[in-house]
């Protein structure tokens, strides 16, 4: 039985994967190196701190902690401002229904992100009071792939991890989903995400039906 349903947010509910992506390729050009988009899909879920590290990694570049800092902080600038104009229209084909479904059905659910802007976008896209809990990158201290963000949202809707289905479009959530005992949907190309239970390329013309007949197996 489907007892709750987590959505991660970057990806799902909206595309801020290019923002994010578009925020740390200025770091990178301004350091002089190069950053693709495939090197983006490591940095998808990942926390900001971690996301830095990784980035880093790729140029080759060491940094002090003080430098760490700033730049994270530079890097987040640039990226609240790409995402400050957003609106409604930005909610990814799909999700509005979906979430009409779950409504009707009474299935509560929450955000599992691990974005500490994710109460900013969801304000600015008008679903901040639709979730029943939000979770996000500021209520937890071990990010994805760690399972934290994903229980604790189960928690506040006070259903069983087990009961849960997670939707992910980053292989560091469906692991994290995973490890919380949950059912895992990946959203996106299913060679990128490895170990979901179920695949769908994008949130449009995904109904509950499906999704409950895919959960019982
Ligand atoms: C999401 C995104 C990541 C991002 C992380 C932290 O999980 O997929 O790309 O790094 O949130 O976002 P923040 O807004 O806190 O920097
Ligand atoms: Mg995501």
């Amino acid at each position: 039985k489907i007892e709750g349903i987590i959505f991660d947010l970057d990806g799902v509910i909206v595309d801020t994967a290019v923002y994010h992506f578009r925020a740390w390729k200025k770091l990178a050009d301004e350091m002089g190196f190069s950053f693709t988009e495939d090197d983006n899909e490591r940095l998808k879920g990942v926390s900001r701190m971690e996301s830095l590290r990784i980035l880093l990694e790729i140029g080759n570049k060491e940094v002090s902690e003080e430098e760490k800092k700033m730049l994270a902080e530079k890097k987040n600038k640039i990226y609240v401002e790409s995402i400050s104009g957003m609106g409604k229209e930005e909610i990814l084909p799909g999700v509005m229904n979906f979430i009409q479904e779950l409504k009707e059905e009474k299935i509560p659910f929450s955000l599992g992100s691990a974005s500490k802007n994710a109460p900013l976008i969801l304000k600015n896209i008008g679903l901040y009071h639709s979730f029943d809990a939000v979770v996000d990158g500021n209520d937890v201290a071990k990010a994805k792939p760690a399972p934290q963000v994903f229980l604790l949202g189960a928690e506040k809707l006070q259903v069983n991890p087990e009961g849960c289905i997670v939707f992910e479009d980053a292989q560091s959530g469906i692991e994290a989903a995973k490890a919380a005992g949950m059912f895992a949907v990946a959203v996106g190309e299913q060679a990128k995400l490895k170990g979901a239970d179920y695949y769908i390329t994008s949130m449009e013309h995904l109904t509950l039906a499906d999704l409950k007949k895919a959960a019982v197996h």
